[in-house]
């Protein structure tokens, strides 16, 4: 949302007023596993805060936590303590289906292990998050349409997942999350299975959404020109979540701390 909308939108309780305000917020996030072993805190007072037009980039090894916190946010999972909030929603305050509601129409989520359905075609699956937001059958395909094109995979719009290659696969998956226009995109490792120069377009096409839609992103991933495009770089290990005071933005290439 620009200023100049923000000046003449009606009194929303659902939006925040003041457009640099979070669009997703967390607040002492807590969620610990119980397991055998005993309890793990994969995700530990974590507190961050991402605005309409920033990309916020979370590196870190792996088992740090990172699909843990994504998960939090997106509301697929719920907190052992501590709150998310979606623009001035607690999600905690909120049923499993109001939840869902508000996932489906404010929230893309791009899922680590994709997500996809396995009996539909590439562009089926695309096509379920507008069905669920009963968009008219013909903007549905005219929309598939154009988020196909955009991660290139136009001409396997017919095929299904087992007859794509895992970084096809992951692009349906950008394209199903991008597919109802979101606010808020929640990435997680968006290009773990993509060649650098398909990972550089998909970072392109995420970035631009940031800069001139002014949608919120927060990013997890292993890819160091990914940390490059960060308007602020965290990192997280043991479930703590912090800023990347060790190496800054200007030198997130470093391999040996990743
Ligand atoms: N459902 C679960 N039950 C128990 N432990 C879990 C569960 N999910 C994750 N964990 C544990 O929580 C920790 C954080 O896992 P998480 O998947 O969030 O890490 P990650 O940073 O996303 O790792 P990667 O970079 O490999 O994707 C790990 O130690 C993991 O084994
Ligand atoms: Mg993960």
């Amino acid at each position: 949302m620009t200023a100049a909308d923000s000046a003449t939108a009606p009194a929303n309780t659902a939006a925040p007023a003041n457009p640099t305000a979070p669009a997703i917020s967390a607040h002492d996030l807590t969620r610990i596993y119980r397991t055998a072993a005993g309890d793990l805190r994969a995700c530990d007072r974590v507190n961050l805060a991402a605005s309409p037009g920033e990309m916020v980039v979370i590196r870190g090894r792996s088992g740090s936590g990172k699909t843990t916190l994504l998960g939090l946010l997106g509301g697929l999972d719920r907190p052992t303590s501590g709150r998310v909030q979606v623009g001035d929603r607690n999600l905690a305050d909120l049923s499993d289906d109001l939840v869902a509601e508000l996932r489906r129409g404010t929230i893309g989520y791009i899922f680590q292990s994709f997500g996809l359905l396995p009996m539909l075609s590439a562009a089926e699956n695309i096509e379920v998050p507008l069905r669920a937001l009963r968009v008219a059958p013909a903007r549905r395909r005219e929309r598939v349409a154009e988020v196909l094109d955009m991660v290139g995979l136009s001409a396997q719009a017919a095929q299904r997942p087992y007859e794509l290659s895992g970084g096809q696969q992951q692009r349906v998956a950008i394209a199903r999350a991008l597919a109802t226009e979101p606010q808020i995109l929640l990435a997680d490792e968006p290009t773990g299975q993509l060649d650098t120069d398909t990972a550089h377009r998909i970072l392109d096409l995420i970035a631009g959404l940031v800069d001139r839609q002014r949608i919120t992103a927060v990013v997890t991933t292993h890819f160091p020109p990914a940390m490059r495009r960060a308007t602020r770089l965290l990192v997280m290990a043991d479930g703590r979540l912090e800023d990347d005071v060790v190496l800054g933005a200007g030198a997130v290439s470093a391999p040996a701390l990743m």
